[in-house]
C-alpha cells in the first residue's frame, strides 16, 4: 500500500487512491511538533513570503542541521516523504500548525443529535454534504472492509493473498484478475436492498437540504433508494459501467455483457479479454488508480460551501476520500456517525475534535453507535421520523 501511496497521478497533483492507515499521509507532521519547531518555521516562512520561498530541499537541510528535530527523526523522514510528494516542509509544518486551531465560539447549541438538529432547524441548513462508508451497508448484509472478524479484508483467505486490500490493487488485478472477478460476482447490485441510512441521505434531498453525497461504496445503494444522480458522487466508483484497461481514447463495454462474463467464471472473463483486446473492468476504483473526475470537479466548492457535514460508516483511513472532512467550512458543524470514532485530529490536519474537552471542540459530534439508529435519532429529532417510515415502508411495498 505504500507503494500506491507514493505513486502520483499523471494527470493531476492529486494522490491516487491510498491507504493511510499504516502511516497517516493526514497526519502530516503531527500534532507532536514541539512549538520551538513550529513557531521557528512557520517564522521562517513568513520570512521567506517577503522574498522568495526557499526550495524544499534547502528547508529540509536547514531543518536537519540545526538539530532542532534531534531526538524526532521520524519527522524529518515524515517531511521528506512529503517534499518528494510536493508538499512543502513549511506548509506541511504550518498545517501542523493550524491543526492547532485557536478555540472558537461553539456552534451548537448541545454536542449530540439534538444539538445538531437545533442547528440544522435554526439556521435553516441548506448545505448538507453526507460522506459516507461500508459501514452504511452493514445491516443491508454486505460486509464493510476493516472490522475485525466480520469486515472482507479478514474473509479473504480463499484468494490466497498476502495482503486483503491487494484484491483492489490494480497491478495485482493485472496479473491475476480472478480474485476482484469473483469478488464483484458476490458484490454485483441487485442483491441488496437499501438500509435506513439509505433513505435517510434521500430524506435529505427531498426536503431540500442535500448538497451532495459522496459515497466510497460500490454497491450503488444510495441510487437504489431513490437519490438523483447529480446529488451522488461514487467516488470510489461502482459496476454501473465497465471499460477496457488502459484503453485510450476509453472504450465501454456494456455492463450487461460485463456481468454475464463474470457470472460465468474464468471462461467467461478470458472469452471477454480476448473479444475486447484487453481486460474489461467495472469502473470501481482500485488502489493505485485516480478517482473520478466529478470527485475532483465538485468536492472544493461543496465543501467550503457547505453548512453541515455528516459522515456515515467509514473508518476515514483511505485518501484522498478522508481528507474532504478537514476542507469542511470552519464553522460548519460535523456529525460523525459511526460505531467507533474515526478521523479525529490526532489522525488527521483538522480531523474531528469530539473527543476534547469542551472549549476546543466548538462543531464536531460523535454518534457512537449504528448507522441506521443515528440516522433514526437524527430524523426524529428533526420531526421527520415518519418521513422516513414512510420512504422506508413505499421501498418494501415495491
Ligand atoms: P471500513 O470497513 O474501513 O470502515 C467501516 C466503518 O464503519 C468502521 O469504522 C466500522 O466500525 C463502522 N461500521 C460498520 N458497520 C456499522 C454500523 N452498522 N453502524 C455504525 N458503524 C458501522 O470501510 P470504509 O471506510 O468504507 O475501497 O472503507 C473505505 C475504502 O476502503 C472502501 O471504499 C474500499 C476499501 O478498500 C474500495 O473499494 C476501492
Amino acid at each position: 500500500m505504500q507503494r500506491a501511496l507514493l505513486r502520483l497521478p499523471r494527470r493531476r497533483r492529486f494522490w491516487s487512491l491510498a491507504v493511510c492507515a499504516a502511516w497517516p499521509a493526514s497526519s502530516w507532521v503531527p500534532s507532536l511538533a514541539p512549538r520551538r519547531v513550529l513557531s521557528r518555521c512557520v517564522a521562517a516562512k513568513a520570512e521567506a513570503s517577503d522574498g522568495e520561498v526557499p526550495s524544499a530541499e534547502v528547508v529540509l537541510q536547514q531543518l536537519e542541521e540545526s538539530g532542532l528535530f534531534e531526538g524526532q527523526e521520524e519527522m524529518l523522514l515524515r517531511l521528506r516523504m512529503l517534499a518528494a510528494q510536493g508538499v512543502h516542509p513549511l506548509d506541511a509544518l504550518r498545517a501542523s500548525r493550524l491543526q492547532e486551531e485557536e478555540p472558537r465560539d461553539a456552534v451548537l447549541e448541545s454536542f449530540d443529535i439534538e444539538g445538531v438538529a437545533k442547528y440544522m432547524q435554526a439556521s435553516k441548513c441548506k448545505n448538507v454534504v453526507v460522506m459516507c462508508g461500508a459501514g452504511i451497508s452493514t445491516s443491508a448484509g454486505i460486509p464493510d472492509f476493516r472490522t475485525p472478524g466480520s469486515g472482507l479484508y479478514d474473509n479473504l483467505q480463499r484468494y490466497n493473498l498476502s495482503q486483503p486490500e491487494l484484491i483492489f490493487d490494480l497491478a495485482f488485478f493485472q496479473s491475476q484478475p480472478a480474485p476482484f472477478y469473483e469478488l464483484c460476482k458476490e458484490l454485483w447490485p441487485g442483491t441488496y436492498r437499501p438500509t435506513r441510512a439509505h433513505y435517510f441521505i434521500r430524506l435529505l434531498e427531498e426536503k431540500g437540504v442535500l448538497r451532495r453525497c459522496y459515497t466510497q461504496n460500490i454497491d450503488s445503494l444510495e441510487r437504489q433508494a431513490g437519490l438523483s444522480p447529480e446529488k451522488v458522487v461514487a467516488a470510489h466508483g461502482n459496476m454501473d459501467e465497465a471499460h477496457v484497461l488502459d484503453s485510450v481514447p476509453e472504450r465501454k463495454v456494456d455492463i450487461e455483457d460485463v456481468r454475464r462474463a463474470i457470472f460465468a467464471g474464468e471462461e467467461g472473463w478470458q472469452a471477454l479479454r480476448q473479444a475486447h483486446g484487453g481486460l474489461v473492468k467495472p469502473k470501481i476504483v482500485m488502489f493505485g488508480e485516480d478517482l473520478p473526475d466529478r470527485f475532483w470537479e465538485l468536492q472544493q466548492q461543496d465543501l467550503q460551501e457547505c453548512d453541515l457535514l455528516i459522515v456515515i460508516g467509514t473508518s476515514l483511513v483511505v485518501e484522498p476520500f478522508a481528507g474532504l472532512v478537514g476542507k469542511a467550512a470552519p464553522d460548519a458543524p460535523r456529525l460523525l456517525i459511526n460505531r467507533e470514532p474515526a478521523g479525529t485530529c490526532e489522525q488527521r490536519v483538522f480531523g474531528f475534535r469530539f473527543q476534547l474537552p469542551e472549549g476546543d471542540n466548538w462543531r464536531d459530534v460523535w454518534f457512537e453507535g449504528g448507522c441506521d439508529e443515528g440516522c433514526h435519532a437524527l430524523a426524529a429529532a428533526l420531526g421527520w421520523g415518519e418521513d422516513l417510515q414512510r420512504l422506508e415502508s413505499e421501498a418494501e411495498a415495491e
